[in-house]
């Protein structure tokens, strides 16, 4: 990937006016987070070619191999969404869902409230964490990683059978370039709604990309594991869960496994 030729693509407004480009980086939201306490503001992206410690969900690690997938992260200072995460890590999901649809021909879903699925294996996560501004105020660091030319014996052998790469799925060869220009240009357009008050869109297409909904599934979280019908997605974000015993439950984190 050339960054030069990445930055001369970018046409947005805000999200991705500066970009931070490295050849190798520790995590690219460890590095977003220094650079929010150095005052470094909204819309600033930070892309690697590789990681050295990529970081996933519950402290997992995420596979970051050299020149085979995406790795970046967008810097954001909502002022409206008081810490709360949640829809930002939808919004990353779905960003990433759209752009890889438009560009690949691929079916891409998303499967709460991070993960980015094609043919029922994961083929990338989004991680949002909160950090400081030089102000000291809040700012949200998003991170998407996505396995983009990863071929099958890449993959370390715990995520063999689960995991996937954009150009093992798709007969159509996809420049990493591009999907980084339409991913933030769809994040964009996204963000703006949200912003806008208009959450409620981006639920109802989350909705619509997603297999959750309606479904029988069982939900590992630090309390331990939940089990019941998907009723639906709450305006923050969180997972509404009618439990067994007939009890409506909400979550805002977990890992949902097949019913
Ligand atoms: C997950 O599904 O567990 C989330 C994975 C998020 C990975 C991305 S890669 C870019 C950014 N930097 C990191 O260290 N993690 C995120």
């Amino acid at each position: 990937m050339d960054a030069k030729v990445l930055k001369s693509k970018l046409r947005g407004l805000l999200i991705g006016k500066k970009i931070y480009y490295y050849k190798e980086i520790g995590s690219t939201n460890d590095e977003a987070k220094r650079l929010t306490r150095l005052g470094i503001g909204e819309g600033t992206v930070v892309v690697s070619e590789c990681q050295t410690s990529g970081r996933g969900k519950l402290g997992r690690t995420w596979f970051s191999p050299k020149g085979k997938g995406l790795y970046l992260t967008v810097i954001i200072q909502p002022f409206k969404t008081e810490g709360k995460t949640l829809p930002i890590t939808l919004l990353g999901a779905l960003s990433s869902a759209r752009a890889i649809n438009g560009l690949t021909g691929l079916s891409s879903r998303v499967k709460w409230p991070n993960d980015i699925m094609v043919n029922g294996k994961k083929v990338g996560g989004v991680l949002t964490e909160v950090s400081r501004t030089k102000k000291g105020t809040d700012a949200i660091v998003v991170g998407i990683g996505l396995n983009v030319y990863t071929e099958k014996k890449d993959f370390p052998e715990d995520l063999a059978a689960s995991a996937s790469s954009l150009s093992i799925e798709a007969a159509k060869k996809v420049t990493r370039s591009k999907l980084i220009k339409i991913l933030l240009e769809e994040f964009e357009k996204l963000y703006f709604l949200l912003l806008a008050g208009k959450a409620d869109q981006i639920i109802e297409e989350w909705k619509i990309l997603s297999d959750t909904v309606g479904h029988h599934i069982k939900i590992r979280t630090g309390a331990g594991l939940f089990e019941g019908r998907v009723t639906g997605i709450g305006r923050d974000g969180e997972l509404i869960l009618k439990m067994i015993d007939g009890r409506i439950k909400r979550f805002t984190s977990g890992d949902i496994e097949k019913g």
